[in-house]
Protein backbone atom coordinates (compact mmCIF):
# COMPACT_ATOMS: atom_id res chain seq x y z
CA UNK A 1 0.00 0.00 0.00
CA UNK A 2 2.63 2.40 0.28
CA UNK A 3 2.72 3.13 -3.40
CA UNK A 4 -0.75 3.67 -3.24
CA UNK A 5 -0.20 6.00 -0.69
CA UNK A 6 2.35 7.90 -2.21
CA UNK A 7 1.18 8.33 -5.77
CA UNK A 8 -2.36 9.73 -3.94
CA UNK A 9 -0.14 12.32 -2.58
CA UNK A 10 1.32 13.01 -5.61
CA UNK A 11 -1.96 13.30 -7.39
CA UNK A 12 -2.93 15.79 -4.72
CA UNK A 13 0.20 17.65 -5.48
CA UNK A 14 -0.32 18.01 -8.66
CA UNK A 15 -3.81 18.71 -8.12
CA UNK A 16 -2.77 21.62 -5.63
CA UNK A 17 -0.70 22.72 -8.77
CA UNK A 18 -3.19 22.82 -11.26
CA UNK A 19 -5.28 24.79 -9.33
CA UNK A 20 -2.59 27.71 -8.48
CA UNK A 21 -1.37 27.89 -12.03
CA UNK A 22 -5.52 28.24 -12.87
CA UNK A 23 -5.56 31.19 -10.03
CA UNK A 24 -2.86 32.53 -11.74
CA UNK A 25 -3.85 32.57 -15.00
CA UNK A 26 -7.09 34.34 -13.88
CA UNK A 27 -5.47 36.74 -11.96
CA UNK A 28 -4.04 37.58 -15.26
CA UNK A 29 -7.06 37.66 -17.28
CA UNK A 30 -8.18 41.49 -18.20
CA UNK A 31 -10.21 42.29 -15.28
CA UNK A 32 -11.77 45.06 -17.25
CA UNK A 33 -13.17 47.10 -20.53
CA UNK A 34 -10.32 49.95 -19.17
CA UNK A 35 -7.65 47.46 -18.88
CA UNK A 36 -7.93 45.78 -22.86
CA UNK A 37 -8.34 49.52 -23.69
CA UNK A 38 -5.08 50.54 -22.14
CA UNK A 39 -2.86 47.69 -22.46
CA UNK A 40 -4.01 46.46 -25.77
CA UNK A 41 -6.18 48.55 -27.87
CA UNK A 42 -4.89 52.04 -27.39
CA UNK A 43 -1.23 50.71 -27.93
CA UNK A 44 -2.55 48.90 -30.73
CA UNK A 45 -4.33 51.48 -32.09
CA UNK A 46 -1.55 54.08 -31.83
CA UNK A 47 0.50 51.85 -33.84
CA UNK A 48 -2.27 51.71 -37.11
CA UNK A 49 -3.03 55.25 -36.71
CA UNK A 50 0.77 56.42 -37.21
CA UNK A 51 1.02 53.99 -40.30
CA UNK A 52 -1.73 56.24 -41.71
CA UNK A 53 0.03 59.16 -41.32
CA UNK A 54 3.64 58.13 -42.08
CA UNK A 55 3.44 54.55 -43.59
CA UNK A 56 6.09 51.99 -42.49
CA UNK A 57 9.07 51.92 -44.67
CA UNK A 58 10.69 48.80 -43.60
CA UNK A 59 9.10 45.04 -43.84
CA UNK A 60 9.84 45.44 -39.41
CA UNK A 61 7.58 48.38 -39.70
CA UNK A 62 5.24 46.59 -41.44
CA UNK A 63 5.55 43.78 -39.25
CA UNK A 64 5.12 46.14 -36.38
CA UNK A 65 1.58 47.27 -37.89
CA UNK A 66 0.58 43.39 -38.78
CA UNK A 67 0.98 42.47 -35.45
CA UNK A 68 -0.72 45.20 -34.03
CA UNK A 69 -3.86 44.25 -35.81
CA UNK A 70 -3.58 41.35 -33.95
CA UNK A 71 -3.41 42.67 -30.99
CA UNK A 72 -6.36 45.10 -31.24
CA UNK A 73 -8.57 42.03 -33.12
CA UNK A 74 -7.97 39.97 -29.99
CA UNK A 75 -8.54 42.86 -27.70
CA UNK A 76 -11.96 43.02 -29.73
CA UNK A 77 -12.53 39.42 -29.09
CA UNK A 78 -11.75 39.92 -25.65
CA UNK A 79 -14.62 42.38 -25.62
CA UNK A 80 -17.29 39.44 -26.61
CA UNK A 81 -16.05 37.02 -24.16
CA UNK A 82 -17.09 36.94 -20.32
CA UNK A 83 -16.06 38.42 -18.37
CA UNK A 84 -15.97 41.66 -20.53
CA UNK A 85 -19.37 40.48 -22.71
CA UNK A 86 -22.47 42.69 -22.19
CA UNK A 87 -25.83 41.70 -22.87
CA UNK A 88 -26.49 44.29 -25.13
CA UNK A 89 -26.31 43.40 -28.72
CA UNK A 90 -24.85 46.67 -29.96
CA UNK A 91 -21.72 45.85 -27.74
CA UNK A 92 -21.18 42.96 -29.02
CA UNK A 93 -21.62 44.14 -33.31
CA UNK A 94 -19.29 46.85 -32.31
CA UNK A 95 -16.15 44.91 -30.52
CA UNK A 96 -17.37 42.83 -33.70
CA UNK A 97 -16.81 45.68 -36.12
CA UNK A 98 -13.50 46.32 -34.44
CA UNK A 99 -12.26 42.71 -34.95
CA UNK A 100 -13.51 42.63 -38.45
CA UNK A 101 -11.57 46.21 -39.16
CA UNK A 102 -8.75 45.20 -37.59
CA UNK A 103 -7.88 41.56 -39.66
CA UNK A 104 -8.92 43.80 -42.76
CA UNK A 105 -5.87 45.86 -41.65
CA UNK A 106 -3.88 42.92 -40.86
CA UNK A 107 -4.48 41.69 -44.19
CA UNK A 108 -3.63 45.79 -46.14
CA UNK A 109 -0.66 45.56 -43.76
CA UNK A 110 0.70 42.90 -45.44
CA UNK A 111 0.47 44.09 -49.04
CA UNK A 112 2.28 47.16 -47.70
CA UNK A 113 -0.25 49.42 -49.84
CA UNK A 114 0.04 52.65 -47.68
CA UNK A 115 -3.37 54.14 -49.40
CA UNK A 116 -5.10 51.41 -48.62
CA UNK A 117 -3.57 51.06 -45.01
CA UNK A 118 -4.82 54.82 -44.68
CA UNK A 119 -8.34 53.68 -45.63
CA UNK A 120 -8.06 50.73 -43.21
CA UNK A 121 -7.11 52.97 -40.31
CA UNK A 122 -10.20 55.28 -40.98
CA UNK A 123 -12.16 52.30 -40.87
CA UNK A 124 -10.73 51.11 -37.12
CA UNK A 125 -11.46 54.45 -36.13
CA UNK A 126 -14.97 54.51 -36.79
CA UNK A 127 -14.92 51.64 -34.63
CA UNK A 128 -13.59 53.10 -31.91
CA UNK A 129 -16.11 55.96 -32.31
CA UNK A 130 -18.69 54.46 -32.70
CA UNK A 131 -18.77 52.35 -29.42
CA UNK A 132 -17.36 55.04 -27.53
CA UNK A 133 -20.56 56.74 -28.32
CA UNK A 134 -22.97 54.26 -27.18
CA UNK A 135 -20.60 53.31 -24.58
CA UNK A 136 -18.92 56.80 -23.65
CA UNK A 137 -15.66 56.41 -21.51
CA UNK A 138 -16.29 58.23 -18.34
CA UNK A 139 -15.25 61.74 -18.87
CA UNK A 140 -16.30 62.34 -22.39
C1 LIG B 1 -17.06 47.61 -28.08
C2 LIG B 1 -16.84 48.91 -27.54
C3 LIG B 1 -15.53 49.63 -27.69
C4 LIG B 1 -14.72 49.68 -28.79
C5 LIG B 1 -14.90 49.01 -30.14
C6 LIG B 1 -13.61 50.52 -28.43
N1 LIG B 1 -13.75 50.97 -27.16
FE1 LIG B 1 -12.43 52.17 -26.14
N2 LIG B 1 -13.60 52.04 -24.50
C7 LIG B 1 -14.81 51.40 -24.40
C8 LIG B 1 -15.35 51.58 -23.07
C9 LIG B 1 -16.66 51.03 -22.55
C10 LIG B 1 -14.41 52.35 -22.36
C11 LIG B 1 -14.52 52.81 -20.90
C12 LIG B 1 -13.85 51.79 -20.01
C13 LIG B 1 -13.92 52.19 -18.55
O1 LIG B 1 -13.24 53.16 -18.16
O2 LIG B 1 -14.66 51.52 -17.83
C14 LIG B 1 -13.33 52.63 -23.29
C15 LIG B 1 -12.22 53.40 -22.97
C16 LIG B 1 -11.28 53.83 -23.87
C17 LIG B 1 -10.22 54.77 -23.58
C18 LIG B 1 -9.98 55.44 -22.24
C19 LIG B 1 -9.03 54.58 -21.43
C20 LIG B 1 -8.72 55.21 -20.09
O3 LIG B 1 -7.54 55.46 -19.82
O4 LIG B 1 -9.66 55.43 -19.32
C21 LIG B 1 -9.49 54.95 -24.72
C22 LIG B 1 -8.29 55.87 -24.93
C23 LIG B 1 -10.09 54.09 -25.73
N3 LIG B 1 -11.18 53.43 -25.18
C24 LIG B 1 -9.63 53.99 -27.03
C25 LIG B 1 -10.21 53.16 -27.99
C26 LIG B 1 -9.71 53.02 -29.33
C27 LIG B 1 -8.50 53.76 -29.89
C28 LIG B 1 -10.54 52.13 -29.95
C29 LIG B 1 -10.50 51.65 -31.37
C30 LIG B 1 -9.25 51.18 -31.92
C31 LIG B 1 -11.55 51.72 -29.00
N4 LIG B 1 -11.31 52.36 -27.83
C32 LIG B 1 -12.57 50.83 -29.29
C33 LIG B 1 -15.42 50.68 -25.39
C34 LIG B 1 -14.92 50.46 -26.66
Amino acid sequence: MPTFHSSTGLAAGLLVCAITVTQARMAQAPASVKDVMVTMTVPASTVIFAAQSESPTTAAGWLAVQEAAQIMAESGRLLTRPPLAKSDEHWTEMAAAMVAEAEKTLAVAGTRDADAIAEAGDAVYLTCKSCHDRFPPPGR
